[in-house]
């Protein structure tokens, strides 16, 4: 059969409201054009992360039953992590309240002044965390990652021959360890090779450098590694996720992606010392090792959640879910980062709105018609985000202007993406008359959460 279908029963629902375009009108007045202010009600279909935002399976409502909620050796942290072991093969598994508490243990261990730690591209919380260390976070994507029109494999690659020249330079005492972020979030939810991840950790271990992943979608990059990499077509998803990380000494992971729960992550590596360490350093500041900031109930259905993404049917149905949001824009000639990533549809705001300067913000904008149009949220991720001041108080703009749609996993069906996919090619067609957005008060940090735009 050619249709993919949602591979689950609907058992509880939860009501979406409905507003009218004079309401929507007063909700983005109110909350001064900036979406992150917008209360979740009013929202149609919430696109602004896939993060947490998972529907859980009743297998999983009933694990948060069965949650044991001892302060010590809980049977749901045994479950937990025999569920990491086996997927990973790693050997200390440290539980953490998301992805962010796993990072801030590891480089407050690993990083300092002097270090620098290299990724295919450090996610926003990653980077934050390296440099809050005092080391240096360096990206190294591959020339065909930065190119947001060019149909191509595995863009979300390391350019090894740049890791290893920059090794090489550096010295293998300034670098604790290197980092793949699978797939690569920053750079389009583009999925990584295992040919890459292989070629990266030969090029770490013969500088005795380990290497990490950071893992919160390593269920999703396995399955395009099945769909596109020679060899891996008959292969078990899980097969090729332990494959995966028998190339890595360790793992950070936000549990909130690919273990399809709302909260959750861990910190895992096979070096005891730095696992000690690690432990010690957890009990300050998440908890007892055998919870480390979650409940036993939280265990459960991460634990659970594990089994459920490594599902053929279930990996198959999410990436082509996001695939054929994809297909029906770019039929339309909507300009999207190509192709389509694993959690998300980028929107090329800069080529939908070329007649909007990155001053005025082309992401803002779009994403805030988007709202107007059809009460879809997204996020923008470009200048608002990223642009920064030059001396003289001028925008040095983002590299991209990009408005990213993330799917939440198992939430929305077919006829939501449809919706989707109608408001943004209506948007679409009446593009030359969306104006630009001004600024009129941001902090000095993360700006875009807080800031207040005015219609130009
Ligand atoms: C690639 C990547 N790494 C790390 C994180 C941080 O995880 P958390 O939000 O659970 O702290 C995220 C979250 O979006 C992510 O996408």
């Amino acid at each position: 059969m050619k249709t993919i279908i949602e591979p689950f029963k609907i058992k509880s629902v939860e009501p979406i409201r409905f507003t009218t375009q004079e309401e929507r009108e007063e909700v983005l007045r109110r909350a001064r054009y900036n979406l992150f202010l917008i209360h979740a009600e009013d929202v149609l279909i919430d696109l602004l992360t896939d993060s947490g935002t998972a529907a859980m399976s009743a297998k999983q409502w009933s694990g948060i039953m069965e949650g044991d909620e001892s302060y010590a050796g809980a049977r749901s942290f045994y479950r937990f992590e025999a569920a990491v072991r086996k997927l990973t093969g790693l050997k200390n598994i440290i539980p953490t309240h998301q992805g962010r508490a796993a990072e801030k243990i590891l480089f407050s261990l690993v990083g300092g002044p002097g270090r620098k730690i290299p990724n295919n591209t450090h996610f926003d919380t990653t980077r934050a965390n390296v440099e809050f260390s005092g080391a240096e976070a360096v990206d190294f994507p591959t020339k065909e990652g930065l190119d947001p029109d060019l149909r191509a494999d595995f863009k979300g690659n390391m350019d090894t021959t740049a890791l290893a020249a920059f090794i090489e330079k550096t010295g293998r005492e300034s670098i604790p360890l290197c980092m793949i972020t699978v797939t690569n979030n920053s750079g389009g939810g583009q999925p990584v090779s295992m040919r890459n991840i292989r070629e990266t950790a030969e090029i770490c271990r013969s500088h005795g450098i380990p290497l990490y992943l950071d893992a919160c979608r390593f269920a999703e990059n396995p399955w395009f590694i099945r769909q596109w990499e020679k060899g891996y077509a008959s292969k078990s998803v899980e097969a090729i996720v332990r494959e995966m990380f028998s190339y890595a000494d360790g793992a950070t992971m936000s549990a909130k992606k690919d273990a399809i729960v709302n909260m959750g992550g861990f910190l895992a590596l096979n070096d005891d010392q730095l696992a000690l360490r690690a432990r010690n350093l957890l009990i300050v500041t998440e908890g007892f090792p055998t919870y480390g900031g979650l409940a036993g109930r939280d265990l459960e259905a991460i634990a659970q959640g594990l089994e459920e993404v490594v599902d053929e049917h279930y990996l198959h149905y999410r990436v082509r879910s996001v695939e054929y949001l994809g297909e029906k824009l770019t039929s339309a000639g909507v300009p999207i980062l190509q192709p389509p990533g694993g959690h998300a549809i980028y929107l090329n705001a800069r080529k939908e709105l070329p007649h909007v300067p990155p001053d005025l913000y082309p992401g803002q904008a779009l994403s805030v018609e988007l709202y107007r149009a059809g009460g879809i949220r997204s996020v923008e991720i470009g200048s608002v985000m990223f642009g920064k001041y030059d001396p003289q108080g001028k925008l040095v703009p983002a590299r991209m202007e990009l408005v990213r749609l993330a799917i939440p996993r198992r939430v929305y069906t077919q006829s939501h993406i449809d919706y989707v996919a109608e408001v943004m090619i209506e948007v679409h067609q009446r593009r030359s008359e969306i104006r630009g957005y001004r600024i009129v008060q941001e902090a000095p940090m993360l700006r875009h959460f807080t800031a207040h735009f005015e219609q130009v």
